[in-house]
């Protein structure tokens, strides 16, 4: 047992963080024409930056790296501009805010992607899962497999992307490396039937993870790298025979790397945390650095996974939607608004940025 608390502050790498709560990446397709974050993610941002840590929505490197409608992108000087007024507004209230960056391979439609092309994947097997496009939820396109000479330029993206974010204002990025999007796509087997150096073994599977993760690092430092991974989740319709010895090699590694923190989906993303039998401890263990636990915490499972040293930063999802104040209602122990689920995905201020904080809602 430790005598920790979720309420004090918390040192990841060169960063103070106030607490160690984290706002989880949360996307809400509400980016303007040339998928850029305009005022309105700024006050939305603004408004959660007591969390210790806040990470941005998915961000797409490329257009080629984009799976659903209006989501922003850090590609474009335009992007970039956009993105500097969140993270500046977020600073001026002494948050610190990391960008995901996102390529999401298979799970897209030809409406999204360069003159209706077929998305990209490891192997050409379509994902059973739906994408938000055309607003409405629509099944994923066929893709087609990347060849191995097009794997370069897609780690390139990621690290132009990296810089891109520093560029913006970022404290750091968090690579997308969970959820059934492009880098789980090589990790998972239901996904990756590959015959080269990057499909069948435990560490062919991991190649690409491990060389965006290094490509970034190298970029723009191991203190300001950090991944997300979902060893188990069946999210977007992928699956691993292999998951503990597929994940405990990829920590490793990323260990060796150095890079700052892991953040674990543990379970089922937004669902079950008993969806597979799966050690997460072992991953615990194994990295040195900051572990980010995430899925279906509360106050009370924070605190005793904290007291047990079992996680050391504790990022919460769905609640953030509808509590700009969290840490504030957490520490005062105080109700948790609702979420409105028909104003989560797309539009404007309501159901964004119109969810009050506790003194506010009680005046
Ligand atoms: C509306 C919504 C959008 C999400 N967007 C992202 C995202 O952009 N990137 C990501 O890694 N996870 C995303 N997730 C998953 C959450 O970050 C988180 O893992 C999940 O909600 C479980 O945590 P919770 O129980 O605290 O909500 C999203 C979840 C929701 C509900």
């Amino acid at each position: 047992m430790t005598n920790k608390t979720l309420f004090e502050p918390y040192k990841l790498g060169s960063l103070t963080l106030s607490n160690r709560i984290v706002m989880a990446p949360l996307t809400r397709n509400r980016a303007g024409a040339g998928f850029i974050p305009g005022e309105l993610a700024a006050e939305y941002y603004r408004q959660r930056a007591s969390a210790g840590l806040l990470i941005s929505e998915a961000t797409q490197i490329s257009q080629q790296g984009q799976g659903y409608q209006d989501t922003p992108g850090i590609y474009s000087q335009a992007q970039i501009d956009g993105w500097r007024k969140v993270t500046a507004a977020v600073h001026a209230k002494g948050g610190r805010i990391f960008l995901q960056l996102w390529h999401v391979g298979r799970v897209s439609h030809v409406d999204l992607q360069e003159n209706g092309a077929a998305p990209v994947a490891p192997s050409a097997i379509r994902a059973e899962t739906k994408t938000f496009v055309n607003d409405g939820f629509f099944d994923v396109s066929e893709p087609r497999a990347l060849a191995l000479d097009e794997l370069p330029g897609i780690v390139n993206d990621f690290r132009q992307a990296a810089a891109n974010a520093i560029a913006a204002g970022f404290d750091g990025v968090e690579i997308h490396g969970a959820n059934g999007y492009l880098l789980d796509q090589f990790a998972r087997d239901s996904a990756n039937r590959r015959t080269d150096a990057y499909g069948g073994s435990v560490e062919n599977r991991a190649r690409l993870m491990l060389e965006v993760a290094a490509a970034v690092v190298e970029k723009i430092g191991a203190e300001r790298t950090g991944i997300r991974i979902s060893p188990v989740s069946p999210a977007n319709g992928v699956s691993s025979s292999d998951a503990q010895a597929q994940f405990d090699y990829i920590v490793d590694q990323l260990n060796s790397l150095g890079i700052v923190y892991i953040h674990v989906v543990e379970g089922a993303t937004g669902g079950s945390r008993d969806v597979a039998p799966f050690d997460f401890g072992s991953l615990r263990r194994r990295f040195k650095n900051t572990y980010i636990a995430n899925n279906g915490y509360d106050l009370d499972l924070a605190t005793s996974r904290l007291a047990e040293d079992k996680a050391d930063l504790f990022a919460f999802g769905r609640p953030f939607i509808a509590n700009p104040d969290l840490v504030e209602r957490l520490e005062a122990g105080a109700p948790l608004a609702q979420v409105n689920p028909a104003t989560i995905y797309g539009g404007g201020a309501v159901g964004y940025t119109d969810y009050p904080a506790i003194a506010a809602s009680r005046s």
